[in-house]
């Protein structure tokens, strides 16, 4: 496996909606791998209050966390398919369906996990613009750093937890359409947004801007 460039390989997850069992299998990866501590870091900083956005936020499991955290917040999320979210998530977090480059609605904060490795690099490029059109206070990326190290480690965590196939196959593309520091920087200035700043955390980058 060669890690020089992002891969253009496609996950099942692209085909279409994934069962809950796959999603609820990510949730289980997400924490123990502790995913979602440098979202949580960022929240804290901006504030934690306001409205925020969760894109393509899968089976909820990020909003319901920050739900538990964070009471000043009003939560939102947008996915492609929001059913497995819904059925598992309390009301008071509203879900929107549908593609987030179609939403024009705009929030204090925006952020996003394990999304853009979905998209090539000019539809993160878009997305940068997106964000930084619609997010009032700040956004945060979250996405997983192309490495071998979290490319062995996913099929083990898989294997070990017997965890839906579909999350060995999946997580091992995910890292080699993932990224390293150079790409963040190139995606920056190519957008042309000032101020971003990039952190790594456990095989995984933070993309943060506070305006
Ligand atoms: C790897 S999952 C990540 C789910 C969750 N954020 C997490 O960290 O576990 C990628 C998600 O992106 C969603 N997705 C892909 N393209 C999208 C788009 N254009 N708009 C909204 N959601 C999208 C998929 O439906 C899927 O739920």
């Amino acid at each position: 496996m060669e890690f020089a460039h992002r891969s253009t390989k496609s996950e099942t997850m692209d085909d279409g909606p994934v069962g809950r069992a796959v999603l609820r299998d990510l949730a289980r990866v997400n924490s123990l791998t502790s995913a979602f501590v440098p979202i949580r870091r960022f929240v804290r900083r901006a504030g934690a209050e306001g409205t925020l956005l969760d894109v393509a936020c899968g089976y909820g499991d990020l909003l319901r966390s920050l739900s538990r955290r964070f009471p000043r917040l009003a939560l939102s999320g947008i996915d492609l398919h929001v059913a497995a979210a819904r059925a598992a998530s309390p009301p008071a977090i509203e879900l929107l369906e549908g593609d987030v480059f179609l939403l024009d609605r705009n929030f204090d904060l925006i952020v996003s996990s394990q999304f853009a490795h979905h998209l090539d690099d000019a539809g993160i490029i878009r997305f940068l613009g997106w964000l930084e059109a619609h997010a009032e206070r700040g956004w945060f990326i979250c996405d997983l750093h192309r490495h071998p190290v979290p490319h062995r480690l996913i099929g083990l965590i898989a294997a070990a937890l017997r965890l839906d196939p579909v999350i060995a196959h999946d997580g091992a593309i995910s890292v080699e359409r993932g990224f390293v520091r150079g790409d963040w920087e190139r995606y920056a200035t190519v957008a042309g947004i000032p101020g971003i700043a990039i952190r790594w955390w456990l095989f995984r980058w933070g993309v943060a801007r506070l305006k």
